[in-house]
């Protein structure tokens, strides 16, 4: 009996330790870096409610448009809650999108969230794929402004501009601190680099083509 309540515990202990974004507890927690009379809840400290003011709440200039000139044509404005910290412990934080012509936001993956994505300017071919359990289908459409599609927790996805002008997409996503990993700079460009006997065998290439692409990726950062 003591020995399953001992595994009760540390199960209990591992499992909010690893939690997504928990339930609200409080009306508000905005996050406060001094820790200072704060509380740890699973994200960031959270200054005293009663000296919180209105700016915490606020974040602005989502409606300008950033420089899209880099290599795939493509940036991200991410309010989270580093940039907002009043989203601290609320699960939910936005990104604005520009895309250049042909400007595309490379296959990620949000380790921490679902994304819905709403197109505001623009034509964007925007796609999923789905795991390995479900045949790895691409599930893709074309978005023009006003239309609203979803990635799904954790899939691998990506939006690529194919109007003839630039493009804007808003999306929202379920945590307050989705994180990203791309995944192509994830398994090319890591530091240090995958050992190429791991790639070679993972894409069925040569070394060759694994040192071309590595090279891709660290001529970027
Ligand atoms: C915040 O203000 C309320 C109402 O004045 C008070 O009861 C509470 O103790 C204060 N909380 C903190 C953490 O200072
Ligand atoms: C885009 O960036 C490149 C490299 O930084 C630069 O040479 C080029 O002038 C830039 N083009 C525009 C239109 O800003």
């Amino acid at each position: 009996m003591k020995l399953f309540v001992a595994l009760l515990v540390s199960a209990l202990a591992i499992s909010s330790s690893f939690a997504f974004d928990p339930s609200q507890l409080q009306d508000i927690c905005v996050a406060v870096d001094e820790p200072k009379n704060a509380v740890f809840v699973n994200g960031k400290f959270c200054k005293n409610p009663n000296l919180t003011v209105a700016d915490d709440f606020l974040f602005r200039g989502i409606n300008i448009p950033r420089d899209t000139n880099n290599s795939v044509g493509s940036i991200v404005t991410m309010v989270a809650v580093d940039q907002l910290p009043g989203l601290n412990t609320l699960g939910i934080s936005l990104a604005r999108i520009d895309y250049a012509p042909s400007g595309l936001n490379p296959p990620h993956i949000h380790p921490r969230a679902t994304e819905v994505i709403m197109c505001v300017q623009g034509e964007l071919y925007v796609g999923f794929v789905l795991s390995n359990q479900l045949g790895n289908r691409l599930v893709t459409r074309i978005l023009k402004p006003g239309d609203v599609f979803v990635f799904p927790f954790a899939m691998i996805h990506f939006q690529l501009n194919i109007g003839k002008t630039a493009a804007v997409a808003i999306s929202s996503l379920s945590s307050q601190n989705p994180g990203v990993i791309t995944i192509a700079n994830a398994v090319f460009g890591s530091k240090p680099l995958i050992d190429p006997k791991v790639l070679t065998k993972a894409f069925q290439v040569d070394k060759k083509t694994i040192d071309y692409l590595e090279s891709q990726f660290i001529s970027i950062k």
